[in-house]
């Protein structure tokens, strides 16, 4: 097992990484020394993962109260949320009860949403078992759901006490979600850590594979890069708006689509070629390095190009991220493989004939 610390003082918290966590109940034992939970899952993780996950909480004097949750992105919603509180309230939760989110980036996001606000905050465990969970959603405290006009757009930085990534729960990751964990994964190549996208260039052919080594060195250095990120910059106002390179891409394809129709990481991966050739056509990126991203991003099973959306929707929606500021979309572009920065103010017209390239 290997452990990280995410560093924000009286908030700090570990990330336990390493196979078959979900059974070390004392990892969990010194977080639950108050003995009523909640653990939240969907219909397809639950009935892998959610006895063993209760077993383990048994251990620890915990009868937890499984609240399960239909599957899918479009579940991310104030209507799931409410169920979530329905449940709460009906065994009497109180403020000290512990939220426990037991599944991929939709569970993460939705419960550590609702131990935000419930009763104006509840203790929070995040048991993330996808790898993009593993690699970017369960670490930084970034919780929220989807309006119909824009991903993630109600939410609230929430940190978990503790992460437990168990690595064997990725054995019965489909091979589309687990492509999409890693345009995560690249995303910390190019934006930070250049070292790191030049192992995965070598080591592709194995993570594709899943060999445990390489997907060991994948989670860590990953998570290695996120909570340095976090700790630096909780709330986003400088270094963090960084992890979302592609991203305003994305947001916008997933919301175009109808969430769900292009999984997240599928989107981001589209977003983050696109951003590459925004940086490379504004002459900021060379065009060796744009080779190499659509390199890595194509040998990764992830898509290169948006599927076919009108320059003119995309745009409109693009318009809404938290990113932009006063009317200005403010985009994550590149310099080079792991040096990325954020362009304030991108001139509307500039990308309105950009994304005109893929309608
Ligand atoms: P997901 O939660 O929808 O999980 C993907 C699929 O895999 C689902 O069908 C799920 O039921 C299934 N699944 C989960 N674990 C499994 C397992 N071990 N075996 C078999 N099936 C399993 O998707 P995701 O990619 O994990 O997360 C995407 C979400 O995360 C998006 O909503 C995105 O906005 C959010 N996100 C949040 C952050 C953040 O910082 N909070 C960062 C990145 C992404
Ligand atoms: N995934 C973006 C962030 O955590 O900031």
């Amino acid at each position: 097992m290997q452990t990280l610390s995410v560093d924000l003082a009286d908030r700090s918290y570990p990330i336990h990484i390493g196979a078959g966590l979900l059974d070390r109940a004392e990892l969990l034992d010194t977080h639950l020394t108050y003995k009523r939970a909640a653990l939240i899952s969907n219909d397809t993780v639950f009935p892998l993962y959610g006895e063993r996950a209760l077993a383990s909480l048994k251990r620890c004097g915990v009868t937890a109260v499984p609240i399960v949750i239909p599957d899918g992105e479009k579940y991310k919603s104030w209507e799931t949320l409410d169920h979530i509180f329905d449940a709460l309230l009906s065994h009497a939760f109180d403020r000290k009860s512990t939220l426990i989110a037991l599944g991929g980036g939709v569970i993460g996001d939705l419960a550590g949403f609702a131990a935000a606000t419930y009763q104006r905050g509840v203790p929070f465990i995040q048991i993330p078992t996808t790898l993009l969970a593993q690699v970017d959603s369960s670490v930084g405290g970034k919780t929220a759901i989807n309006h119909a006009r824009g991903k993630n757009m109600i939410g609230a930085f929430y940190q978990p006490k503790v992460v437990l990534a168990d690595t064997n729960t990725l054995k019965t990751l489909p091979d589309r979600e687990f492509r999409a964990g890693l345009a995560e994964v690249i995303k910390y190549g190019l934006i930070r850590d250049r070292e790191f996208f030049v192992w995965l260039e070598s080591n592709i052919d194995k993570i594709m594979v899943r060999d445990e080594e390489a997907m060991g060195q994948v989670i860590l250095r990953s998570c290695e890069n996120k909570a340095s990120v976090v700790a630096a910059d909780e709330r986003e106002q400088g270094e963090r708006a960084l992890l979302n390179l592609g991203h305003t891409f994305g947001h916008a394809i997933e919301t175009a689509l109808g969430y769900g129709a292009w999984v997240h990481g599928e989107a981001v991966a589209a977003g983050m070629v696109m951003a590459a050739q925004f940086s490379q056509q504004r002459g900021h990126y060379a065009s060796a390095d744009l080779k190499r991203t659509v390199a890595l991003i194509e040998r990764a099973g992830l898509p290169l190009r948006p599927p076919g959306i009108a320059a003119e929707r995309m745009l409109e929606l693009m318009q809404v991220d938290k990113k932009n500021a006063g009317g200005n979309i403010n985009l994550i572009l590149l310099r080079a493989i792991g040096n990325a920065y954020l362009e304030p103010g991108v001139s509307q017209s500039d990308l309105l004939a950009f994304l005109r390239q893929f309608s």
